[in-house]
């Protein structure tokens, strides 16, 4: 085999394995399916939540709260664009991002958010756990 015969036969393994590299990766890019978040999370037990408490759930994220009126969720998702709001150590809500603010209920008492933090469903099962729904109440 010449120099030429062998550089021919070099660059049609180099293209062969490209080739085959780009349709392996156009497989996956096709195939690729997103993991899609969950539509509820289980909190665990209602006693994980004593009368009084509030409890920061990051991974929903909300703030479970029990009161004498039962459970409820606050969607920690702020209305503007979606950054996760931060409670305020003395009182309220304020969203890093762009500096909305919410009180205690989730009002909103500072723009550019114009809507106030979300609930969320809230309700024991029958396994006995609690479970918070992702998405909001819908309004109306
Ligand atoms: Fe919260 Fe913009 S995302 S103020």
């Amino acid at each position: 085999m010449n120099r030429r015969d062998f550089l021919k036969l070099l660059s049609r393994a180099l293209l062969g394995a490209s080739a085959a590299v780009g349709i392996g990766e156009a497989l996956r890019f096709l195939s690729y399916a997103p993991e899609r978040p969950p539509s509820a999370f289980d909190v665990g037990l209602p006693s994980d939540y004593p009368l009084g408490s509030e409890v920061l759930r990051p991974e929903i994220p909300a703030l479970i709260r029990h009161d004498e009126s039962g459970f409820a969720a606050l969607s920690l998702v702020c209305t503007h664009l979606g950054c996760t709001v931060q409670k305020e150590t003395n009182d309220g809500f304020r969203c890093p991002c762009h500096g909305s603010r919410f009180d205690e209920s989730g009002k909103r008492t500072q723009g550019p958010a114009k809507a106030p933090l979300p609930t969320l469903p809230i309700e024991i099962r029958s396994d006995g756990h609690v479970w918070v729904s992702a998405e909001p109440l819908s309004e109306g």
